[in-house]
C-alpha cells in the first residue's frame, strides 16, 4: 500500500525541512527523486538540481532533465518557500513582497503549469505546500500569509483545470513545524505562541507532515483533488483557548 515504485518525482526545496522529509520518505516509498532547491540536498540516493523556483526558465529547463531520464514526471511537489515573519503592515517593504511573491506563488504557479508537460497519460500528481496561515490570519505576518492563501486558491483552480489530464492537485497547510527555518531563529516567540495554542499541544516534525505529502502522492489517493488539507495539529479547527478580553462595547 502507498507504494511509489518506479514513479519520477520531483520535490522544490528538497534540501531542507519539510521538502528534505518529503525526499526521504518518497525514497523509502520506492520513487526516483529530484530535489530543485537554491542548495543541494545531501540526502542518500536523491538527485539534486540547482535552481530558482522564482524564475520560470530554471523551472522548465530542470523539469526536463528530470523527465529526461524516464520521459516523464509522476509527481510534482511545489513545497519551496520563504517565511518572511514578524514584519507589521507599517514596515512592509515593496522588497519583501515583492520577493515572498515571486518565491511562494509564482514559484507554484511555474510548477503547476508546466509540471503537466511531462505527466504520463495515465496522469499525475501535483502537491503544494501552503501553511496554516493560508486558511486563517495572523499578525506580523502578512505578506507571508497572503501567500500562501494564493497557493490555496491556485490549488483548487488547477485541479479543475487539470482533471481532463487525470492530473489530481491538492495543498497540505502544516502548523508551525520545527525545521531550520523555524528553529535558526534565535529564541524564536513563534514556538511557545504556536506550541500553546495548538490543541495537541506541540508543533510538527517535518517527517509528520511528510507522511500526508506520500499519501496524496500514492494511487491510494486518485480520487482527490482540490483538496487543501491542514496537518497542524488542530490549530485550524478553531480557537485552542480565548485569553484576550473584548475591547469595551461602549467606548
Ligand atoms: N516550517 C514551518 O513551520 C512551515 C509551516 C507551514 C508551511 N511551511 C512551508 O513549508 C515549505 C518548506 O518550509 P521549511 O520550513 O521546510 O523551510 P526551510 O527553510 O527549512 O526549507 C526551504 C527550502 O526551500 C529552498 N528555497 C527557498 N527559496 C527557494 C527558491 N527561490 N528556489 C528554490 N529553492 C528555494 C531553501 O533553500 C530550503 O532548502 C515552505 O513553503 C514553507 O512556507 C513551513
Amino acid at each position: 500500500m502507498f507504494g511509489l515504485d518506479n514513479k519520477v518525482a520531483v520535490v522544490t526545496g528538497g534540501a531542507s525541512g519539510i521538502g528534505e522529509a518529503i525526499v526521504q520518505r518518497f525514497l523509502k516509498a520506492g520513487a526516483i527523486v529530484y530535489s530543485i532547491d537554491l542548495v543541494n540536498a545531501s540526502i542518500e540516493g536523491a538527485i539534486s538540481l540547482l535552481g530558482d523556483v522564482s524564475k520560470e526558465a530554471d523551472i522548465e529547463r530542470l523539469l526536463a532533465q528530470a523527465a529526461a531520464a524516464t520521459g516523464y514526471i509522476d509527481i510534482l511537489v511545489n513545497n519551496a518557500g520563504i517565511q518572511p515573519l514578524g514584519i507589521p503592515f507599517s514596515d512592509l517593504t515593496e522588497t519583501t513582497l515583492r520577493r515572498t511573491f515571486e518565491v511562494n506563488v509564482h514559484g507554484v504557479a511555474f510548477g503547476v503549469k508546466h509540471g503537466p508537460t511531462f505527466m504520463p497519460e495515465r496522469g499525475g500528481r501535483i502537491i503544494n505546500t501552503t501553511s496554516f496561515v493560508g486558511i486563517i490570519g495572523i499578525p506580523l505576518g502578512s505578506a507571508y500569509a497572503v501567500s500562501k492563501a494564493a497557493v490555496v486558491q491556485m490549488t483548487k483552480c488547477a485541479a479543475i483545470e487539470l482533471a481532463a489530464k487525470r492530473i489530481t492537485v491538492n495543498a497540505i497547510a502544516p502548523g508551525t513545524v520545527l525545521t531550520p527555518a523555524v528553529t535558526n531563529i534565535p529564541n524564536n516567540p513563534e514556538i511557545p505562541f504556536v506550541s500553546s495554542r495548538t490543541p495537541l499541544g506541540r508543533l510538527a516534525k517535518s517527517a509528520e507532515i511528510a507522511s500526508a505529502f506520500h499519501f496524496l502522492a500514492s494511487d491510494e489517493a486518485a480520487y482527490i483533488t482540490g483538496a487543501i488539507l491542514p496537518v497542524d495539529g488542530g490549530i485550524t479547527a478553531g480557537w485552542e483557548r480565548y485569553d484576550l478580553p473584548p475591547p469595551d462595547p461602549h467606548m
